[in-house]
């Protein structure tokens, strides 16, 4: 007999009333009594247990009837309406063990931290929240594609090895295959990269921007979708050094045309998680986070604030507010600036645009004041900054300039410059922060729990 998933039990209960069917998965918990057994068997497919009767007369009844939370069951039985919480349980028939646990499996107690849970990142997707989690994050990148498809965007694959530090940051991480006891070394006494394995320097990818750029100019509208990495040293409960990026980029849009698509694309996936994980938001909301859907629904049906980079400095200049870093023109916009703005004074998600050019990437456009950049970032309450993105500098010399103030290499970027020679045009696009989106309409409030196995200064076991 072929195994019905525990979703597909739940969808059609109606019809599967006094069928026959045949489950597979975890034991949640196991109550024993004389006669019968109760098994709460969960398989993943859903955020629903099924609740399985086993009584006395099958024959291996003494092996099911003590096994423990965490034990790998098969069971064949019959699907009946229930009284209980649940509209149907099962009568199992046939029980068999497919995989003992162990006495020392870390989740038997009900309840264990998410801090706990993340030493056992390779067990915690048996747990509601991990796994509720993990189904959320998978519709929501269903959701992405559909949003950029139906648009006529062409989903494209951005290389992870690269030679440029597009964001300018720094924080790299290096591809080599040198050996590092004894590297090649050049007669000024440094590292001698030519003799690398790609024949220069090479990185990790921090964006997958500039080639997606590349692609814009030939197919119009694009989105890359893929591990970003960056070795930044930040201990945050917002960062991590692999996280997934959804970069869309589209030619002959400018900054206001991207920020609009930015939001839609926000409230494109709220909605669709309503629709496809309820269970799961419900959860959230009773567990981690009051109040989630109606904010969640309420973000979804209006117009996101737009306010520029000067305007968001008044306000918090105007909120008398104490702050640890220094607030005035020019300086970035540190994490308790940026909740202030979201959180306290809009209360809703803003779009900051036209930022200093001197805190911002080489790439971006030049507004006519010469100081500011035509950049945008989405905030929104809970997480801070969730998409990040600009229009591009589209003028041959003054991104040449841009390049050689920024203290870059113009032959690095000699392909880049190319696409403002080659019949270029004006574009934008953005990127938004995978895990930060899941955060946001999960209402986790650590990104370590929105990745199966995060990756983050100290920590890559699993
Ligand atoms: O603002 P960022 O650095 O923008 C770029 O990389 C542009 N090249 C994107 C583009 O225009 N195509 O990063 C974009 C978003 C941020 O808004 C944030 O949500 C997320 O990526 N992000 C991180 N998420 C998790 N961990 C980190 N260390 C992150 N750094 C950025
Ligand atoms: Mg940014």
């Amino acid at each position: 007999m072929k195994r019905t998933p525990i979703k597909e039990i739940f969808r059609n209960n109606e019809t599967l009333i006094n069928q026959t069917v045949l489950v597979k998965g975890w034991v949640k918990s196991l109550r024993k009594s004389k006669a019968f057994s109760f098994v709460v068997l969960n398989d993943g497919s859903c955020f629903q247990d099924l609740q399985i009767i086993v009584d006395d007369t099958a024959p291996n009844y003494e092996e099911i009837s003590t096994s423990i939370a965490g034990t790998c069951m098969s069971i064949e039985g019959l699907i009946v309406e229930s009284g209980g919480k649940q509209a149907i349980e099962m009568q199992g028939k046939k029980p068999e063990v497919i995989g003992k646990v162990a006495q020392d499996y870390p989740l038997q107690k009900k309840k264990t931290s998410l801090e706990f849970l993340r030493d056992i990142a390779h067990v915690r997707a048996r747990t509601n929240t991990l796994s509720a989690v993990f189904r959320v994050r998978h519709h929501l990148a269903q959701a992405t594609h559909k949003f950029f498809s139906d648009q006529g965007f062409y989903y494209i694959h951005t290389p992870l090895i690269t030679a440029s530090d597009a964001e300018g940051a720094g924080e790299l991480f290096r591809v080599s295959t040198l050996d590092d006891k004894n590297p090649p070394k050049t007669e000024a006494g440094a590292v001698d990269y030519s003799k690398d394995y790609f024949g220069a320097e090479t990185f990790l990818a921090c964006t997958g921007q500039l080639e997606a750029e590349s692609l814009a100019l030939a197919m119009g509208s694009v989105y890359t979708f893929g591990p970003t990495f960056r070795s930044e040293n930040s201990h945050t409960s917002r960062h991590l050094s692999e996280f997934w990026m959804v970069e869309p980029e589209v030619a002959f849009a400018d900054l206001d045309d991207v920020a609009d698509l930015g939001a839609r694309y926000i409230q494109y996936m709220i909605n669709y998680a309503f629709e496809h994980c309820p269970d799961e938001l419900a959860f959230f909301e009773k567990q981690y986070a009051k109040d989630l859907s109606e904010t969640l629904k309420h973000v979804a049906s209006s117009e996101f604030k737009k306010i520029t980079y000067t305007e968001a400095i008044d306000i918090l200049l105007k909120s008398q507010k104490k702050f640890d870093f220094k607030v005035e023109w020019g300086v970035d916009l540190q994490t308790e600036h940026e909740r202030f703005i979201t959180e306290e004074h809009f209360k809703a998600p803003v779009i900051v645009t036209d930022y200093p050019k001197d805190i911002k990437a080489f790439y971006m456009k030049l507004n006519e004041d010469g100081k500011t950049v035509r950049a945008m970032d989405i905030l929104v309450p809970g997480v801070g900054e969730i998409i990040g993105g600009s229009q591009r500098e589209d003028d041959f010399e003054t991104l040449k300039a841009r390049i050689k103030s920024c203290g870059l290499e113009e032959s690095d970027y000699d392909w880049y410059l190319d696409l403002r020679r080659f019949g270029g045009a004006p574009h934008s696009g953005f990127g938004l922060g995978f895990e930060r989106a899941i955060m946001y309409i999960t209402g986790m409030s650590n990104i370590r729990d929105v990745i199966a196995f995060p990756r983050f200064p100290g920590n890559a076991k699993f």
